[in-house]
């Protein structure tokens, strides 16, 4: 399993760009150099923490060094998480996250400007998230962050364009990295996971040089006339609304009779019975007599009680409109089963 930062170097070295990388451990810098040397790369490195700020400075030094003041493209991939309730996070959590994700991208953009202004084509392309799109669980600090970087990528990217550098966001949604792995050792969190996966259109996480080739597109000549942009590469997660959010199992069963009781738990079926109970409703009422019935109607429903739902039925059958209340209860009854289904469904 490999990072979206070796993929992002793998796939700009094999378009034949010159890539300067960095990493906080020196030994697994001097492996990975070897190894893309060996396959005929042009890969450099620095050993760099890109928490501290002097740390990035020299970095860009000798960036400058290298490629003799100027630069075509700035990578931003640097980024962690913490994965915690709101409630529960430290001040320690909030700079961490902060400056790992936000400060560092930021300066490092700042240092690279004047770089990426002298090349006369400069591209910025920030590692976003789905969480900085949509509210995901466990990780509002974090989701902060990188909607903040949504931001930033769109400023830049009017701020800079007289400058000839465009500047864009991938924000990659669930992907197959050691930062994914960390996040689900965790029991519940994997759990939470597998849910979340199973709510994307296409059910499954993304593989890092799935990221790493839009990354690729966006700093290409091709893209030359794309800026201040966030893509969201995620299977669909963002876009998905209300559709796709039961077990994978059911997603991809056969479609079943649609008279069948188990069809309550389709979110289609739901739809359906809560259609009919609320035209029946609308009739019924409309109806003179029936407005009598409004009443201990409103009562049942506040009080959700299903016993009390049944008694009330029973008594009602033996009134003498009962056909017609027979027709609400069985209504109201496939609402509210079809409504207890589902919903145990979508908090699984
Ligand atoms: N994986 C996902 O599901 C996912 C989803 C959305 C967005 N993203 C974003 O994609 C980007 C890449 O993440 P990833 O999934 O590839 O995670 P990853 O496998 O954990 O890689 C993150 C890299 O950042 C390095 N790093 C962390 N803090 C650093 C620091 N202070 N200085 C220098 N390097 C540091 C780590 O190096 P060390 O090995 O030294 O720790 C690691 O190589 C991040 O911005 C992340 O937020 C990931």
């Amino acid at each position: 399993m490999v990072s979206q930062g070796y993929a992002i170097v793998e796939e700009l070295a094999e378009f034949g760009a010159t890539v300067h990388t960095c990493s906080r451990n020196q030994t697994e810098l001097n492996d990975r150099i070897k190894e893309w040397e060996n396959k005929g790369f042009k890969v450099s490195g620095s050993v760099c923490d890109l928490q501290v700020r002097a740390d990035r400075e020299k970095l860009m030094e000798t960036v400058s060094l290298m490629f003799d003041g100027k630069l075509n493209v700035l990578v931003n991939n640097v980024g962690t998480a913490i994965i915690k309730e709101s409630t529960e996070f430290t001040a320690e959590d909030f700079s961490a996250l902060t400056i790992t994700n936000l400060e560092s991208a930021y300066h490092l953009s700042q240092l690279a400007y004047p770089l990426l202004k002298a090349s006369g084509n400069g591209s910025i392309v920030f590692i976003s998230s789905a969480a900085g799109v949509i509210a995901l669980p466990l990780c509002s600090v974090y989701a902060a962050t990188k909607g903040a970087i949504n931001q930033v990528t769109k400023n830049l990217a009017c701020e800079w364009a007289k400058d000839d550098i465009r500047v864009n966001a991938v924000a990659p949604g669930i992907t197959r990295t050691p930062l994914k792995r960390a996040i689900t050792e965790d029991f519940k969190n994997n759990e939470i996971m597998n849910h979340l996966i199973s709510r994307i259109p296409i059910p499954r996480a993304g593989q890092p040089n799935e990221i790493s080739s839009v990354v690729a597109f966006l700093c290409l000549p091709t893209a030359s006339y794309i800026t201040g942009q966030v893509y969201c590469v995620d299977g669909g997660f963002t876009v998905n609304g209300f559709l796709f959010g039961l077990p994978i199992r059911d997603l991809h069963s056969p479609v079943q009779s649609s008279s069948s009781i188990r069809d309550l738990g389709s979110p289609s079926s739901f739809s359906f019975s809560l259609q009919v109970f609320t035209l029946q409703v609308f009739n019924l009422f409309n109806h003179r007599d029936l407005l009598l019935f409004n009443q201990p109607l409103q009562a049942l429903v506040q009080s959700s009680s299903i016993r009390d739902l049944l008694q009330f039925s029973a008594s009602a059958f033996k009134s003498s409109t009962s056909s017609i209340i027979a027709r609400l209860l069985l209504c109201f009854f496939l609402a509210v089963a079809g409504l207890l289904h589902y919903s145990r469904d979508i908090t699984l």
